[in-house]
């Protein structure tokens, strides 16, 4: 059976996870939603879909959201997805995803997080090389035991301790995600590149007299932070001394592709 995998992904940590399962299960293409997201009905491809994407404040992306909403799930038959994250948890994204499912009389099948290195450098700094490696590792191991059941069309949803909290937290962020771009700026090191409005997989950036200005539609996926090479972008004061982070199998154009 054909699987169409769709993912988001701002510094290329879940797109790894799409690239390296699209590898294992058969007949399998992976596809971006930021290319999809903005139709008024999106078909999918196949009967067997995947969504991959990063856990944001113990929820989904709003983007995910507004996917999964649009799109016609009356001729899917096996849905699967898979959460990056810094802790490893899914937070409430698969109680979210299976609430918007169940409205189609549909459930979702598989359920999964992995472990992947954190890059919300607002709040944190990017972690040493050998825990970036021990994450990867461990990811590694994780995808074949998932792509395994995926192949088999196995019925497997990880538990979410944080189903409740998360789910409340994650709709308190989703409100505010938009427009709190104000905190972007970028800053003296910027030399114009343009890079950040390219690399932006909804187009909330637009280079204005050769800078950057945020038009608050934000996703807040820190792929203009984290791919600036100046590293003239910041969020607020914190990530003035942070370092910047993407998954090293991932390049700019990969992230620039994405929509
Ligand atoms: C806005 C935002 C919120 C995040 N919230 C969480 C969180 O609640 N829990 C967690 O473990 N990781 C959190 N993270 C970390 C990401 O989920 C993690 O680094 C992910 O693998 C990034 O995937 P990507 O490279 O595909 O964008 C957050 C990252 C961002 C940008």
């Amino acid at each position: 059976m054909k699987t169409t995998i769709y993912y988001f992904s701002g510094t290329g940590n879940s797109l790894k996870i799409a690239k390296d399962l699209s590898v294992k299960l058969e007949n399998c293409e992976a596809i971006p939603i930021a290319k999809l997201w903005k139709q008024d009905v999106i078909i999918p491809k196949s009967e067997k879909i995947g969504l991959i994407f990063p856990l944001y404040f113990y929820g989904s992306p709003a983007i995910i959201i507004e996917f999964l909403k649009k799109l016609e799930v009356n001729k899917i038959n096996y849905v699967f997805a898979i959460i990056t994250s810094h802790g490893g948890g899914s937070g409430a994204t698969l109680y979210q995803i299976n609430k918007i499912l169940r409205k189609s009389s549909k459930h979702l099948n598989g359920g999964f997080s992995v472990r992947m290195p954190g890059n919300y450098i607002p709040m944190y700094d990017i972690t040493s090389k050998e825990k970036l490696n021990r994450d990867y590792k461990e990811a590694k191991e994780n995808i074949e035991m998932i792509a395994d059941i995926i192949q088999k069309n196995g019925e497997k949803v990880q538990k979410e301790a944080l189903r409740f909290v998360g789910n409340l937290i994650s709709k308190i962020f989703i409100k505010s995600v938009n427009k709190g771009d104000k905190n972007f700026y970028a800053d003296e090191r910027c030399n114009s590149c343009e890079i950040c409005e390219k690399v932006c997989p909804v187009n909330n950036i637009k280079i204005i007299d050769g800078k950057p200005e945020w038009q608050h539609k934000c996703q807040r996926c820190l792929a203009c932070i984290h791919f600036c090479p100046q590293e003239a972008i910041q969020y607020g004061k914190k990530t003035i001394k942070r370092k910047r982070y993407h998954h090293p199998e991932i390049t700019v154009n990969d992230i620039m592709n994405q929509k």
